[in-house]
């Protein structure tokens, strides 16, 4: 899927209200640096839901594929991957425009080396 990081930096605008670019840096959202391919739940230090560290449990890893479904909708993709639909989720925000999760999934790509 073809998403363009430039196009992508833009919409990163929208996630920057909870979450830095750079590395180390949590804000209300754990960073976002090296998050493609990262296991979920993974930045030391930060305070994960319940939800993301029972989906860390089961192995979820977040693929770009996995960033682009997340941002559909974080608690039912969350609730559907642990299968218990009554979890909880602290990220309140979702992205309805499939192009926008495709660009800003290839400019966090381009944040870190793969
Ligand atoms: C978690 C992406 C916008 C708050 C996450 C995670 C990803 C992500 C991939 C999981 C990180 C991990 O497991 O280490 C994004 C993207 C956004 C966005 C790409 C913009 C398109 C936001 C916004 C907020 C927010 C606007 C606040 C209003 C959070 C919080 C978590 C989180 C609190 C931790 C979730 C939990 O523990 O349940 N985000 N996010 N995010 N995000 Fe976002």
């Amino acid at each position: 899927a073809a998403g363009d990081p430039t196009a992508g930096a833009a919409v990163f605008k929208k996630c920057a209200a909870c979450h830095a670019a750079e590395q180390g840096v949590n804000k209300v959202g754990p960073s976002l640096y090296g998050v493609v391919g990262r296991p979920a739940g993974s930045i030391a230090g930060y305070s994960y839901s319940p939800a993301v560290k029972q989906a860390a449990a089961k192995g979820l890893v977040w693929t770009e594929d996995a960033i682009v479904a997340y941002l559909v909708n974080p608690h039912k993709y969350l609730g559907d991957f642990v299968g218990d639909p009554s979890i909880s989720n602290k990220m309140p925000f979702s992205l309805a425009d499939e192009q926008q999760r495709q660009d800003v999934v290839a400019y966090l790509k381009s944040l870190a080396p793969q």
